[in-house]
C-alpha cells in the first residue's frame, strides 16, 4: 500500500510560528509547513523582530525561532495569500500594543477582516482601514499606554481565525476573554496556549464551544515550543481523494488526528471508504497517527450541512468532486463561508464542475452534484486558489478524465509537492 507524509499542518505552522516569536525563550519547530502562506508567517515573524532561522528538508521546515522585544511600530506585514496569517497578526498586534501596516495579495486584499477588526476595536485596539471598510491594509497602531478591555464574543460564524485572534490579544495583554461559537472550529490555538502555561481553557456546550482566557495569578510568560508539527489532514485528504477515486488503498504517516480536523474522514465512511487508525499518539497536545482507507467498490453520494461543516470547511472542494465521481445526488449546505476564502469557492466549484459536464445546482450556500462514471472532459480553472486547483487535480487523475487545468500553479500555497505525490499515489504499483 502507498504511504504518504502530508506536509506540516499549516493551521498549527501558523500558531506555532507566531507564538514563538512572543515566547519566553527560544523555541524548535520541526516539520513545519513548506507552503508560500507559512513562509508568509515567517516573514511576519522576522518583521516584528524575532530571529527565525529555518532548515529546509525534504518534507518541510525545521526552525529556531528566538524572540526579541517588539519596537512600538513595525513596518509593513505583508501576508501574501494567507488570511490566517493576517487575521492572527492583527490580534497579535492588538495585544502587544505594537502598531504596524498589514496586507496581502490581490485575494486575499478582497477577504473580510471585520470579523476580527471589531472584537478587537471593542477590546480597544485602535485600528483603520485605508480603503475600502472590512479590507486589506489596514494600519494597526501602537498602544502606548493602557491595557485592552475584556471582551465577550459570541460570532454568528464560527471561526478559528476570529477566535484565535481574539485569544491572542487576550493572552498577550493579560485581559480575560471568551468566545463562544455556533459550531467546532479548529482549536489549536487554545491547545498550544494551554501547552505554553497560559490559562486557557475550551469546552464543548451544545453543537458548539467555547474558549476562555482568565488570566488569574498567570505570570503572563509564554514557556517556549519544542514542537513536531503533525501532517496536514487538508493536504492529506487530496492523496486520499487520489487514491479512492482510483481504487487504491492508502496510508497517510504522522497526520494529525484533531477531533475538530478530521470530520473529512466521517464523510468518506458514509461514501463507503474504510478508515482504520494506527500508531496514535499526542504530540505537543495535538493527537496524531496514521490514518488507513480502504476504497469501495463504488463511491456513494452524501449530504453535508450543519454543524458538521465547520470541522472539514477545507475538504468540501475535494469532497465536491468525489460527488461527481459517486453514484446518487449529494448535497452541500450551510456552507455559505466557502464563498469568502481564497476565492468563491462555490461559484468555482459549480463552472468547473459544469463545464467538464457534470450536473450541479448552485445554492447560496453550497451545491448539489449529480454523481456521474460518463467520461469528463473540459478545461477548468484555479480562480487562483490551491484548493479548487487541487481537487481538480484529483479529478484530472481519475479514470475517465479528460481534464486540462489552465494556470496550474498555486498548489504551492499550502501543498509544494502536491504534483509530486499525486503521481506517486495514482501511479503506485505493489
Ligand atoms: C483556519 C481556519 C479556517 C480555515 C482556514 C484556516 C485557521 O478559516 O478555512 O483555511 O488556521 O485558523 P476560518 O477561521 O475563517 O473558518
Amino acid at each position: 500500500m502507498i504511504a504518504v507524509r502530508p506536509p506540516g499542518d499549516k493551521s498549527i505552522s501558523h500558531r506555532a510560528l507566531l507564538i514563538a516569536g512572543v515566547a519566553d525563550g527560544v523555541s524548535t519547530l520541526r516539520h513545519l509547513g513548506d507552503g508560500a502562506d507559512v513562509w508568509s508567517t515567517i516573514g511576519v515573524v522576522r518583521t516584528l523582530g524575532a530571529t527565525v532561522d529555518v532548515v529546509e528538508g525534504p518534507t518541510g521546515i525545521d526552525a529556531t525561532v528566538t524572540p526579541s522585544v517588539a519596537p512600538d511600530a513595525v513596518g509593513l506585514l505583508d501576508c501574501g495569500n494567507s488570511g490566517t496569517t493576517a487575521r492572527l497578526a492583527l490580534g497579535l498586534l492588538a495585544g502587544l500594543g505594537v502598531g504596524a501596516r498589514l496586507d496581502g495579495d490581490g485575494s486575499l486584499r478582497g477577504r473580510p477582516m471585520r470579523r476580527v477588526v471589531y472584537p478587537l476595536q471593542a477590546m480597544g485596539a485602535r485600528i483603520d482601514h485605508e480603503g475600502e471598510a472590512d479590507r486589506l491594509p489596514v494600519t494597526v497602531h501602537p498602544r502606548a499606554t493602557g491595557a485592552l478591555r475584556t471582551l465577550r464574543h459570541r460570532p454568528r460564524v464560527a471561526s478559528a481565525q476570529v477566535k484565535s485572534a481574539i485569544l491572542l490579544a487576550g493572552v498577550l495583554d493579560g485581559v480575560a476573554v471568551e468566545v463562544r461559537e455556533p459550531a467546532r472550529s479548529r482549536d489549536h490555538t487554545e491547545r498550544m496556549l494551554a501547552a505554553c502555561g497560559a490559562p486557557v481553557e475550551r469546552r464543548e456546550e451544545g453543537e458548539g464551544a467555547v474558549a476562555a482566557f482568565e488570566p488569574g495569578s498567570w505570570s503572563g510568560a509564554l514557556r517556549p515550543l519544542d514542537l513536531e508539527i503533525p501532517g496536514d489532514p487538508s493536504s492529506a485528504a487530496f492523496m486520499i481523494g487520489a487514491a479512492l477515486v482510483n481504487g487504491r488503498p492508502i496510508r497517510i504517516e504522522a497526520v494529525s488526528d484533531n477531533p475538530t480536523r478530521n470530520g473529512v474522514l466521517e464523510v468518506l465512511e458514509e461514501m463507503g471508504a474504510a478508515v482504520s487508525r494506527e500508531n496514535e499518539t499526542i504530540s505537543g497536545g495535538e493527537p496524531v497517527c496514521t490514518w488507513i482507507v480502504e476504497p469501495p467498490d463504488r463511491l456513494r453520494s452524501f449530504d453535508l450541512g450543519g454543524t458538521r461543516i465547520a470541522g472539514l470547511i477545507d475538504e468540501l472542494p475535494l469532497l465536491a468532486v468525489l460527488a461527481a465521481r459517486s453514484v446518487g445526488r449529494s448535497s452541500i449546505r450551510d456552507a455559505a463561508e466557502l464563498r469568502v476564502k481564497e476565492s468563491d469557492r462555490i461559484a468555482w466549484l459549480a463552472r468547473n464542475l459544469t463545464r467538464i459536464g457534470v450536473t450541479v445546482t448552485e445554492r447560496p450556500d453550497g451545491l448539489d452534484i449529480e454523481g456521474t462514471s460518463a467520461r469528463l472532459a473540459g478545461r477548468v480553472e484555479s480562480g487562483g486558489d490551491h484548493r479548487i486547483e487541487m481537487a481538480f487535480g484529483v479529478l484530472a487523475a481519475a479514470p475517465a478524465s479528460d481534464i486540462e487545468q489552465e494556470g496550474r500553479g498555486c498548489a504551492a500555497v499550502s501543498y509544494p509537492r502536491f504534483w509530486e505525490d499525486l503521481r506517486a499515489v495514482t501511479t503506485w504499483t505493489e
